[in-house]
């Protein structure tokens, strides 16, 4: 098998991840250094440490989805020591992680999982999964702006590509937005309707591809439905 795919099989990271911790020199096989991408290793044989830890296969596949609140961050250790939302997940032994990341400030859907396959597969831009999210923005969006912002805005020097926007309601001073990205871009929304001078106020992740948050109160969490698994094993 792969090594990035076997890093990927014993949940400790996505298979992206896993390329870069080979790439960085972090993997060894058999106590040597590997660091080309696509090594073949022998799975019953062969010993693969990740940091110097020894890994192995994780056999449960636990698919998780968390309401999350704000202040958490979604990464798996903070320098600032904010919390983190595994910290949210109680009686898990597997060892999961987030499916691709919110900002400390935003809430709603994340899925956290130790299946890296279904992560790598949800997070790669090419599958072009649509992530919907709530808006609470600055002002109310013309026509111009909203067009502007479907077509795509230069963001961090390079145009995003096709979203949806749609006003839901609309007052005085702020209004609420139904918006789909097909990307993950840092911190994506927030510069998109930044550059149209509208910025968001609060933001909130309410699906992502056919998973949607339904009524999961915030801070909350459930394990899929097996449905919904078998939608992302079809991804
Ligand atoms: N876009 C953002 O700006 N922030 C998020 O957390 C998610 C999408």
């Amino acid at each position: 098998m792969r090594l990035q795919k076997y890093i990927a099989l014993c949940g400790v990271a996505s298979r992206r991840k896993a390329e870069e911790l080979i790439l960085e020199g972090k993997v060894k096989v058999n106590d040597k250094v590997i660091k080309e991408l696509g090594t073949i290793i022998d799975i019953e044989k062969d010993r693969v440490k990740v940091n110097d830890k020894p890994i192995k296969p994780e056999k449960k596949k636990v698919y998780i989805m968390l309401n999350k609140p704000i202040g958490y961050v979604t990464t798996l250790k903070d320098e600032k020591d904010r919390r983190i939302v595994t910290d949210l997940i109680e009686g898990v032994k597997e060892r999961i992680y987030p499916v691709g990341r919110l900002d400390a400030d935003t809430t709603g859907l994340l899925l956290l999982t130790n299946d890296g396959d279904i992560t790598y597969k949800l997070t790669h831009p090419a599958n072009e999964i649509p992530k919907r999210y709530i808006a609470i923005v600055e002002g109310v969006p013309n026509k111009i702006e909203l067009e502007k912002f479907r077509k795509g805005i230069k963001i961090d020097g390079r145009y995003t590509s096709k979203a949806k926007i749609k006003i839901l309601r609309r007052f005085e001073d702020e209004s609420i937005l139904d918006i789909t990205i097909y990307e993950g871009r840092n911190r994506q929304i927030k510069k998109m309707c930044e550059a149209i001078n509208h910025p968001v106020k609060k933001l909130k992740r309410i699906a992502m591809g056919e998973l949607e948050l339904g009524g999961l109160n915030i801070g909350d969490w459930r394990y899929l439905e097996d449905e919904e698994i078998e939608y992302l094993k079809k991804l």
